[in-house]
């Protein structure tokens, strides 16, 4: 290992809060590339959890960023910049009519579309969001609490209260664990930290129709299926099924911290003045990031990419690993895949680290990859082949 690395590891155990295990020093990145400090490339199909979805120091952002840091950074919500709303009438064009509200991060826009629940059902004395097992919604306590995997929580009680949780893809279980207290309905239509699992159309279809009888809101967590991922611009439009409101992170402005949700118009003014707010909400440098990002998914032809990669890809995981003792399928929705194993999945990740190719888990047993969605198809074959030769190892172990 390097001086520099040997270094870092110090610095890192000394001096940072120990909630992290990083395993690599990278230094550089361009496109699906990694580098380390000792000029090892790397095949990135991580994206940094699904947050550098048109790949490292994509230029049509960094020139956006560089040129807004140049002109103007942060003026406060108290005064206009224009970026702000010329970003949320995008975003509203591309998905329905309605408002945004802008913050930093995914817990962050959770949390929001949380305060959005409880404000319009607290009208009606509701206050119960009903949320799925095995989801993962964020770190803050109100998100832990949406969170459907105690693991998370544990020894942070007391929870939030006014969350149910609900086994995923089951509509019974929806309508059993309702009650006249419940405002909304919360989920991910691809669950990513709990393992890759797609929604059931017919599920969701079956959900909006309950949330209407109920008229309770049909809130979607799109921070990590979102913005392209799963070869739509919105996860929601994978699906034909319109969320009421829906949240946005990780790879908005393609790295530069940044979240928010969008809601629908009908429920658009229920947050009113001084109801909500974040200082770093819809910067101008933000904005820029995110508004480059917007761009690239108009022109670059990132979505069709995605669609045309994930299947792809998908379909070659399938056939190369039929055969292996230790893979029990591929699953997922366009670059958002998951080779799900009959054991836990964290030592493939040193494997596969070992032939420079970056992964990562999901669930306890699922192999997660997110690589960008600007993926050409000769790294898409190199990748395969690294992935296929872990996992051919892992499973003679
Ligand atoms: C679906 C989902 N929601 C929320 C979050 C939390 O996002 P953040 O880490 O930006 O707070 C994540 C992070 O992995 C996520 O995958």
């Amino acid at each position: 290992m390097s001086a520099l690395y040997n270094e870092t590891v110090d610095r890192f155990q000394n001096y940072v809060v120990p909630t992290y295990a990083p395993k690599q020093l990278f230094v550089r990145g361009e496109g699906a590339r990694l580098w380390d400090d000792e000029g090892n490339e790397f095949l990135d199909f991580a994206s940094g959890i699904s947050v550098c979805n048109l790949g490292h120091c994509n230029k049509r952002v960094t020139d956006a960023i560089c040129e807004q840091a140049k002109t103007l950074v942060h003026v406060s919500n108290l005064y206009m910049n224009e970026l702000m709303p010329r970003l949320a009438e995008k975003l509203i064009k591309e998905s329905f009519p309605g408002k945004v509200f802008f913050s930093n991060s995914g817990a962050e826009a959770n949390e929001g579309l949380i305060k959005l629940a409880r404000k319009f059902g607290n009208a009606t004395g509701r206050n119960v969001i009903i949320s799925m097992e095995n989801s993962f919604h964020g770190r803050t306590l109100a998100t832990l609490a949406a969170t459907g995997r105690a693991k998370y929580r544990k020894g942070f009680e007391p929870d939030m209260p006014g969350f149910i949780q609900v086994p995923f893809n089951d509509i019974e279980a929806v309508r059993k664990a309702w009650t006249p207290q419940v405002c909304a309905v919360m989920l991910e239509m691809v669950q990513g930290e709990g393992g890759i699992l797609p929604a059931d159309p017919e599920y969701l279809k079956e959900l909006r129709a309950f949330c209407d009888e109920k008229d309770i809101m049909l809130l979607c967590d799109e921070v990590q299926c979102g913005m392209g991922r799963i070869g739509t611009r919105f996860a929601f439009q994978s699906f034909g099924v319109q969320p009421d409101a829906f949240s946005m992170a990780k790879a908005i402005a393609n790295g530069y911290p940044m979240g928010g949700f969008v809601v629908a118009e009908k429920y658009a003014d229920i947050l009113t003045l001084g109801n909500h707010a974040s200082t770093f909400g819809g910067t101008p440098l933000a904005c820029a990031a995110a508004l480059a990002v917007q761009e690239a998914f108009d022109k670059d032809g990132v979505l069709e990419n995605c669609q045309r990669e994930g299947a792809y890809i998908m379909e070659r995981l399938k056939e190369l690993t039929a055969g292996f003792p230790c893979v029990k399928g591929v699953r997922g929705r366009g670059l958002m895949i998951g080779v799900v194993l009959d054991q836990p999945a964290g030592p493939v990740l040193e494997l596969c680290l070992k032939r420079k190719l970056v992964a990562l888990t999901a669930g306890e047993t699922v192999l997660r990859l997110l690589p960008p969605l600007t993926i050409t198809r000769e790294e898409s074959d190199t990748a395969i082949e690294r992935i296929v030769d872990a996992l051919k190892e892992f499973c003679a172990k």
